[in-house]
């Protein structure tokens, strides 16, 4: 096993964030929108530069040093946040003159409002005389105009006014965009865990999130060095500003290394100004064959969520966990997924904490991670660390090549208003097996020593028909029968919710209650006989179980001669232990009374 990774958390040594704004941040309801203040405009030849640089309050007049005074043209701002410049004004304006918008508009407590603004060609804009956007130089810079600039704009209680100077381009349309944004302020929503270590490309992700949409990135380095090196969030050679949460894959890493990291947000409402977050964190990376190793796992912890987080703090603080190199979900947290409040924030950071961040986390989707409205989000967090794939992948990690499988739902496509009328799940299923034909090629599972699936779905122990069919469709191909593609030592699955082991090659398991027990009036298939690997489940809520039995987990140890794997009940004890050797053979080294032999 590897040392204990300690010392997690001095202190970062990041450059200091950007200084709180002494006001607080307002919301649009006390603003109000753009098109409620009260606009006009000045417009004429030649109106020079530099007639706001002291701050002036503009009247309804403006007056010009060539003694000319302009009259204001009342304007309404559009709903749409956009207009035409050339449309608004007649005749039109020469280019590049300057045209002047003043707002008025009252607050009734001072604050910080976020404009967003986009001009054709040029603005420079104030509010209360301070500018807070000028883009004299470089012009809009995109096309088509969008809200391209944000700020904040600091406003008193009363009366404010802002005062926007805008030159036009040379195009037949100079449009102008501006709306004010509900900010929240950048932090760290999700602090940073590592996930999915893979020896095969030296790599770790590193997922987290922010309170709002923006930038981000981290520094890395081995611990005991200096020097961080940065990488950011990044698509097609661009730091992302599309997103809240941010999964950001180190490669090329020193196997079996203790790395530092810590990470930081680029609020794009400050002029990208770095938002650091608190803490330096750690993880080590995945040791190359010959090194043993040790990983928990368990599956189907849909509790209520206070016993959920006592199952997994008991789990995960345990002697024996504390020397554990990861932790691997194998599906299922709750009935219906309300991604980030159950799975990340009940769940992953519950994990997170009680292992104080030292270890990875391994994620498999379950069926109910496809419950809900915002499911999709599931893959934003975990995203598969192979790129072009949701839900499947390979890893490495020591003497194991590790095979993460999808099987999606027991149930297919059913009607409006099931949240079943989004499945589309043959597809994926098919390209998952396509994939894995390729994948078991590769000398990255080839030539491991083991091979270990991990799936939420099971080739046997599932008495039901649909999700055990796409099992099958999956890896009848390449692990089914006497001489499979490639040979698999061990299969942790869920779903079923009752502790169970099958025995290789036959018909035959051991298991807490019959295995035709999963649906009334089901008959489990006698297709023991293709699968010469054990399958292992983990317990879960069931009303014929015991307590004890309804939240279980497996503790895996892997060392050169074998792979041991102990099941234990909800409170660390016990009931089930067999040895799989390089060869496949496997021996029962302790089994519990309650798990009886069924024949199936
Ligand atoms: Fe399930």
């Amino acid at each position: 096993m590897t040392e204990l990774v300690t010392d997690c958390c001095s202190p970062s040594g990041l450059t200091a964030p950007p200084p709180p704004f002494e006001l607080p941040m307002l919301s649009c309801a006390e603003s109000g929108s753009l098109c409620d203040w009260s606009w006009r405009i000045f417009a004429a030849p030649e109106i020079p530069e530099g007639l706001f640089d002291h701050g002036e309050t503009v009247g309804d007049t403006l007056a010009l040093p060539d003694g000319r005074k302009i009259a204001a043209m009342p304007f309404q701002f559009p709903q749409s946040g956009m207009f035409d410049l050339y449309r608004v004004l007649s005749p039109r304006p020469a280019t590049l003159a300057r045209t002047v918008f003043v707002a008025d508009f009252t607050m009734k407590r001072p604050g910080i409002l976020t404009i967003a603004l986009g001009v054709d060609w040029m603005v420079l804009a104030r509010c209360n005389g301070k500018v807070f956007c000028d883009t004299r130089k470089i012009g809009n810079g995109e096309a088509p105009v969008g809200f391209d600039h944000v700020a904040p704009i600091a406003c008193r209680a009363g009366a404010n006014q802002l005062v926007l100077e805008i030159q036009g381009g040379g195009l037949p349309e100079a449009m102008i965009a501006a709306k004010l944004l509900d900010a929240v302020p950048l932090a760290l929503r999700f602090a940073p865990w590592a996930s999915y270590p893979d020896a095969e490309a030296n790599a770790m992700s590193v997922i987290f999130s922010g309170t709002r949409v923006s930038p981000a990135g981290l520094d890395y380095r081995k611990k005991g060095t200096e020097n961080w090196t940065r990488c950011y969030d990044n698509l097609g050679g661009q730091i992302r500003r599309d997103r809240d949460v941010h999964v950001i894959r180190l490669e090329d890493l020193e196997p079996d290394t203790v790395y530092e990291y810590r990470v930081f947000l680029l609020d794009d409402y400050r002029g990208f100004a770095e938002v650091p977050a608190p803490g330096v964190h750690c993880f080590r990376s995945a040791p190359r064959a010959g090194k043993a190793f040790s990983f928990l796992a368990t599956a189907d912890v849909q509790v209520p969520t206070p016993e959920r987080t006592k199952f997994l703090n008991a789990l995960l603080s345990a002697d024996d966990a504390r020397r554990a190199d990861f932790f691997a979900f194998l599906g299922d947290v709750v009935w219906t997924s309300n991604c980030d409040k159950a799975v990340i924030e009940d769940f992953v950071m519950v994990c997170r904490n009680a292992v104080a961040n030292r270890i990875p986390l391994v994620t498999v989707r379950g069926n109910h991670e496809i419950y809900g409205k915002d499911t999709n989000r599931f893959f934003d967090y975990f995203t598969a660390p192979e790129p072009g794939r949701e839900g499947y992948c390979l890893f490495r990690y020591g003497d194991v090549c590790f095979i993460v499988l999808d099987f999606c739902d027991d149930a297919p496509r059913q009607p409006f208003p099931s949240t079943r009328c989004l499945h589309d799940f043959e597809p994926y299923i098919a390209r998952e097996a396509r994939w894995l034909r390729r994948a078991v090629r590769l000398p990255m599972c080839r030539e491991a020593k083991y091979r270990v699936v991990l799936a939420h779905g099971v080739p046997v122990g599932d008495s039901c028909e649909y999700m055990p069919r796409h099992v099958r469709q999956v890896i009848d191909p390449v692990f089914a029968g006497d001489d499979p593609e490639v040979k698999i030592h061990l299969w942790l699955g869920g779903h079923v919710h009752r502790p169970f082991r099958s025995v290789p090659g036959e018909n035959v398991c051991y298991s807490a209650v019959a295995p035709d027990d999963f649906r009334p009036g089901s008959k489990h298939p006698r297709l023991g006989g293709r699968y010469r690997f054990p399958v292992l489940i983990t317990g879960g809520p069931r009303a014929s179980l015991p307590d004890e039995l309804q939240l279980t987990s497996f503790k895996v140890e892997v060392a050169p001669d074998a792979i041991t794997v102990s099941a234990r009940d909800r409170y660390g004890r016990e009931f089930d232990r067999i040895a799989v050797a390089p060869d496949g053979s496997v021996t029962e080294l302790f089994r519990a009374e309650f798990l009886r032999r069924y024949e199936y």
